[in-house]
């Protein structure tokens, strides 16, 4: 079976521009065309939401000039692509703080969600300004908000912001670290966890059919035998 939901922390975008004696932000504009090409790609194969760790919480430590760059790219992507994602009923979703993100760039992807909010194929969903320790933490306080007093898994997981999407059956991570990076921790408790050296601008589509293979020959047992 094809992975529902698979999530990716596109690392390696600044090691493969500064292999091509290129400054990291075209790196992150490559690894953006990657997005569009990914994107596409899962749709076809028919993968229901595909959710990418586009900017942390921890992010903002980033030089200024690469923060001011990351916050422009949205704008770049979605001018380029939006309309064929648009032909192709990709529907854009975002999870992440973006009250805490710059006006345009707010702007930018409240256009492109309203856009295809009424698309059926891909469920195309960023993470933006997101860090996975503060959603567990705002879940637990929005429960008890509503008076829950008996806080059980249940009442986090229907409170964070992926409570939506189907579970997450595969995460990769590119360019050869072995870490989540605080990125959906609650959400990748029994998720197929795939490592590969690639940068994200050359994980192409069939490093992604790669991946998708070796899912497939997992036996997934959810703590049973
Ligand atoms: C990590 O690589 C990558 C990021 C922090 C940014 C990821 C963003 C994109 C791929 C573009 C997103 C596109 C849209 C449309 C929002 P790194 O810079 O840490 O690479 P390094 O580890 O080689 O330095």
């Amino acid at each position: 079976m094809n992975p529902r939901h698979i999530a990716i922390i596109m690392d390696g975008n600044g090691r493969w521009a500064k292999a091509r004696n290129k400054d990291r932000t075209f790196g992150h504009l490559e690894g953006s065309k990657n997005v569009r090409r990914i994107a596409l790609a899962a749709n076809k194969m028919n993968i229901e939401a595909l959710t990418l760790y586009a900017f942390s919480t921890e992010n903002w430590a980033r030089p200024k000039a690469e923060v001011s760059y990351l916050m422009k790219l949205p704008k770049i992507f979605l001018d380029e692509y939006l309309q064929e994602l648009m032909e192709n009923n990709v529907k854009i979703e975002t999870i992440g703080h973006m009250e805490g993100l710059p006006k345009a760039t707010i702007a930018v992807f409240d256009y492109a969600k309203k856009q295809t909010e009424n698309n059926t194929g891909l469920i195309l969903n960023f993470a933006l300004n997101y860090g996975s320790k503060n959603e567990i933490v705002e879940a637990v306080n929005l429960a008890l908000a509503d008076g829950v007093t008996n806080i059980t898994t249940t009442d986090i997981e229907s409170r964070l912001m992926t409570h939506h999407l189907p579970a997450i059956d595969l995460c990769i991570r590119t360019s050869g670290e072995q870490r989540l990076s605080n990125f959906l921790l609650w959400q990748l408790a029994y998720s197929e966890l795939y490592f590969t050296e690639a940068a994200w601008p050359d994980f192409d589509q069939s490093e992604l059919e790669k991946a998708v293979a070796w899912y497939q020959g997992r036996q997934r047992r959810f703590g049973g035998l």
